[in-house]
This record gives C-alpha cells, structure tokens and sequence, in this order.
C-alpha cells in the first residue's frame, strides 16, 4: 500500500515510521530548515501543507491509498499569536487534503488533539462534548469538520498529551526536555494542577496502524492508562531514568505566564481504544520503561 504521512519528521511521524511493521511505501512530508536522506520504502519530501501543486502531483504520481495527517502547529501559545498562520496551516491546510483524499478516493486518517476538550468534564470518551478554550484547540476541532469531507472511511485520532524520543532536529517533548535537563543537573518545574493520561507516542501510532489494518473509521481517544499531574508524569520519569525524583519541583497552572490557558484535566476514557483497537494503556512507568529500552 502508498502511504502518506504529513508532517512525519515530528514525535508521532517517528513513532509511525519506527513501529511500521507493514510491507508499504512510504512518503514523508516536512516543512523543515533541515534535509531528511530517503531510507528504503521512505521517501523525504520537504512540501509545505498549503502547497496545493505539489500535494496533486503526489496525488497523481504517489497515488496514496492512506493519509496521515499529522503536520501541524501544534503549541498553543504559538498558534495565539500567530492565529491567521494557524489557521492555514491547521484548518485550510486539512480542507484542501481531504478534497484531494476524496477526489482520489484515498483514506484520511487526521491527527486531532485533547486540546478540542475544556479540561472541566474528564474523563473524555469520544461522544464527550468538545468545548476548545483556546485557539489553537478550536483550529484542531474545526479540522476534524474538514477532514470528514474525505469520505472514504475517515478516521480521526486525538492523542492526549504525548511523551517519547524525537527526532533530534525537531522540537522537544515535556519528557525529552527534562531528560536533558537531568543530565544537567538542573531542576524542572512542572505544574502539580494539569492532569492527563500521557502517552508514549509508540502506542499512538500502534493504534494509527491498527486503524489502517482493521479499516476502523469515527473517532478515536487515544491515551495512557494513569491520571497523572504534570509533576507526577516528570517525577515518575526522573525515577526511571536514574534521576532524584526532587530534581523535579511542583508549581501551579500561571507560574510560567502562558499565554494561554490549558484545559485543566483532559483525561480520556479509553474504553473504544480498548474495546475496538484491542490496545490496552500502558501505565505511566511501562511506557517510561519502554522509552528508556528504546535509548540511543
Ligand atoms: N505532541 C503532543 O503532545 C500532541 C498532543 C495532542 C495532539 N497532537 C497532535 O498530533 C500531531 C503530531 O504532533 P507532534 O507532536 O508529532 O508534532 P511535531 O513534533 O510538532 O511535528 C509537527 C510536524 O508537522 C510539520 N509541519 C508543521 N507545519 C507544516 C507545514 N506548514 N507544512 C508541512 N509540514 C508542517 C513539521 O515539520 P517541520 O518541523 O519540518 O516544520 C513536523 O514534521 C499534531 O497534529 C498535533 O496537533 C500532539
């Protein structure tokens, strides 16, 4: 099979291309300052999302039967002072591939977020009401409505908030960046007030690949098995990566002047990712345990 996966060189992109297990081509796009070599059946494009020529002459040449779409801006503060980028990149970028899926009859696999949710009423199972507060959610909620103008089979998949190893030209997650600090010997502040049920981005793009292969469509919330604060995610983290656990110091929602406010707790109910992937969540030191096996 052809498959397309957009913005591939960021966390979950790696995590797809490092856990496939299936006989398919693959072709990456990328915006990046920086020039990714081919390796075998993966091919590196750098392709801006909104370049509508070069996404029909992939469409034509390439013929992807699957998309993932993964690319786009994903920090919050960024897309608040960057709104009208934002939107482009994250709403118009997202309508004009999934014209392109549907005229070409290929499957649109789009990459949503927790950010879609108020962080008020966790846990949040699929059919939970999505209020975003800030405008970076709203941009990922007004995505999932252009993507199902991709008719064959969509599916939307919203990873909650994701940890593991990223390309090292790329940007830092909130475990990576305190790995490094660690080695430093410097302390990390991390609020105690702001709960998810992280994940390692690993498990994410094994359910990504069991969407594929079991032809699965809707939405799916997809996280790890622990409602954890911020904090307890990082002290877990230095504990099993050798670090004194107080290298990691509590602080409340505010300390660091965001500019935007992060809901709460948008914790989800796993029950469809269990019951229609037959992925069970992996607890907060499993897959802290499993990235660490995974270090270079
Ligand atoms: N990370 C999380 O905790 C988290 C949580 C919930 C949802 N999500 C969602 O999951 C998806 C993947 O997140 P991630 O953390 O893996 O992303 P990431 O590491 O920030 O990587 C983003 C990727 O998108 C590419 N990209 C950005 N703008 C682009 C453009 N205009 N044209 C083409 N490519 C572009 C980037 O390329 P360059 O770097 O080369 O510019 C990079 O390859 C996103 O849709 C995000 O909203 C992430």
């Amino acid at each position: 099979m052809n498959i397309m996966i957009t913005g591939g060189t960021g966390l979950l992109g790696k995590a797809l291309i490092d856990s496939k297990e299936r006989d398919d081509e693959v072709l990456v796009t990328y915006l990046g300052n920086y020039t990714v070599p081919d390796q075998g059946e993966i091919k590196y494009l750098k392709l801006d999302i909104l370049d509508q020529a070069g996404h029909e002459k992939i469409f034509r040449e390439f013929k992807p039967e699957v998309v993932i779409h993964t690319a786009s801006i994903g920090s919050p503060d960024y897309a608040e002072q960057h709104q009208e980028l934002t939107w482009s990149i994250n709403v118009d970028g997202t309508d004009k591939l999934a014209e392109l899926c549907d005229r070409h009859g290929a499957r649109l696999i789009y990459i949503s977020s927790n950010g879609i949710y108020d962080g008020d009423q966790a846990p949040y199972s699929e059919d939970a009401i999505a209020r975003p507060i800030n405008y970076y959610g709203r941009t990922k909620l007004e995505g999932e409505r252009r993507a199902l103008k991709a008719r064959n089979l969509p599916a939307i998949v919203r990873p909650i908030l994701m940890y593991g190893w990223n390309n090292t030209y790329e940007r830092d997650n909130i475990v990576s960046m305190s790995l490094k600090k660690f080695n430093k010997g410097e302390t990390v502040k991390a609020y105690d007030d702001v709960f998810s049920n992280s994940l390692l981005a690993d498990e994410c793009a094994r359910a990504i690949w069991r969407i594929i292969e079991t032809k699965a469509t809707g939405a799916f919330n997809i996280a790890g098995a622990e409602r954890a604060s911020i904090y307890a995610l990082l002290r877990t983290a230095a504990k099993i990566f050798g670090f004194a656990e107080d290298l990691v110091k509590p602080v409340k929602q505010g300390y660091f002047n965001e500019l935007v406010k992060r809901p709460v707790d948008t914790s989800y109910d796993t029950t469809k990712m269990e019951k229609v992937l037959k992925i069970a969540p992996l607890s907060l030191v499993e897959g802290l345990t499993r990235m660490k096996a995974a270090q270079k």
